[in-house]
């Protein structure tokens, strides 16, 4: 049997995301190799060189020059991703950077014109694409559960004082990047449809930075949906994860069981209702004696597979296929996330 190539890939970054998300899946995928890191703390690099005996840099420069990995994964704070991911490219390396791409439209662009300069590949990490959640509901959209989606509500609610660089707007930070990215990222993938409007609001409420802690956004699309996005990191009492709302029914996601949710009835199913042609509404009603044949059921999650994002890497990094996120996919939310903010003046 053939044996499949290794990717011998860096870590820029011991962060958080880098240590507790990357560097735990290159680690379990077989035809991953983790072979160096690159983080400015000495601290760092050495719990690095200790735990999986692999080189490390200060920085990416001296990673470039020492060494050519096949792939590097970029999770260091956001104003750094351009600048890396261009020297990455200009090393004949491919990349796989964490969202947000950048901190403006402009820079992703300029990431994305030296991926294609230098032949080379690059793909964003945006998970939620892969959660069994995303999976599932696009298992019931797809058997028009609830007929024609017009809304879909995403809410992503904690209470937290920012206080770290994703406070401040010049690190690219602010929630609208830092989980709107996600977000809008994971409702475009749902909509499958180009968004032809768009209204956003911000405001910081009790970060210690200068960035928002509190964004809204909705998005018009042309097949006719609105997407319903709320980042709030002042909330003491979160509202419900997500909501999809149907012609004929909704969806609601329960992440106790963890479960959709669906109340719905059947295509046909209504009773034909007539227009009434008069100014005094028929027997004074308020059309709540109105029947439908309600239909309630419960879909786990555990029923669903979630995508594996990197053995998706893979695949597109190593064995030739369409990237799982396209980068025009990425731009996209960039321009999105951009125009948001033009369109919002932080309070
Ligand atoms: N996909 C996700 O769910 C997810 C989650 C968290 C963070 N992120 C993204 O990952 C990136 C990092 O965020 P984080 O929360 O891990 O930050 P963090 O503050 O936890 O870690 C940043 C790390 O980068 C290092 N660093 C600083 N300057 C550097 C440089 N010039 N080159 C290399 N390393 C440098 C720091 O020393 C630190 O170890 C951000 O872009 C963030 O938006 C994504």
């Amino acid at each position: 049997m053939k044996t499949k190539k290794v990717i011998n890939t860096a870590v820029i970054g011991l962060g958080r995301a880098g240590w507790q998300i990357h560097i735990p899946q290159i680690t379990a995928h077989e035809n991953f190799k983790f072979t160096a890191a690159v983080d400015p703390l000495e601290s760092r690099r050495k719990e690095a060189r200790e735990q999986f005996g692999v080189n490390t840099y200060a920085d990416c420069r001296s990673l470039f020059e020492s060494e050519k990995p096949d792939l590097v994964v970029i999770v260091s704070p956001t104003h750094f991703h351009k600048e890396q991911a261009v020297m990455a490219f200009e090393h004949g390396v491919d990349v796989l950077c964490d969202k947000p791409m950048a901190v403006s439209l402009m820079e992703a662009r300029e990431m994305a014109a030296a991926m294609r300069r230098h032949k080379r590949r690059m793909m964003l990490y945006q998970p939620h694409r892969a959660y069994v959640e995303t999976v599932a509901l696009r298992h019931l959209l797809a058997k028009n559960l609830i007929g024609r989606v017009f809304l879909i509500k995403r809410s992503w609610c904690r209470y937290r004082v920012r206080v770290d660089w994703q406070a401040f707007s010049r690190y690219g930070g602010g929630e609208l990047n830092n989980s709107g990215a996600h977000f809008v990222d994971q409702l475009l993938y749902l909509a499958a449809s180009p968004v032809t409007n768009m209204h956003c609001l911000r405001r910081k409420i009790i970060s210690k930075g200068d960035a928002e802690d509190f964004a809204r956004l909705i998005l018009e699309t042309a097949n006719g949906m609105v997407l319903d996005v709320e980042v709030n990191f002042v909330a003491a009492i979160p509202s419900r994860p997500m909501e999809v709302y149907g012609e004929r029914g909704t969806l609601i996601l329960d992440e106790e069981t963890p479960a959709w949710r669906a109340r719905y009835y059947d295509e046909g199913a209504a009773e034909n209702f007539k227009l009434q042609n008069s100014l005094a509404a028929e027997n004074r009603s308020y059309m709540d004696d109105q029947r439908f044949s309600w239909r309630e059921a419960t879909f786990p999650l555990e029923d669903y597979k979630p995508v594996n994002f990197y053995r998706k890497c893979y695949d597109y990094f190593a064995g030739g296929e369409e990237p799982f996120i396209p980068v025009e996919e990425s731009l996209e939310v960039m321009r999105i996330l951009e125009e948001c903010k033009k369109k919002s003046a932080l309070s």
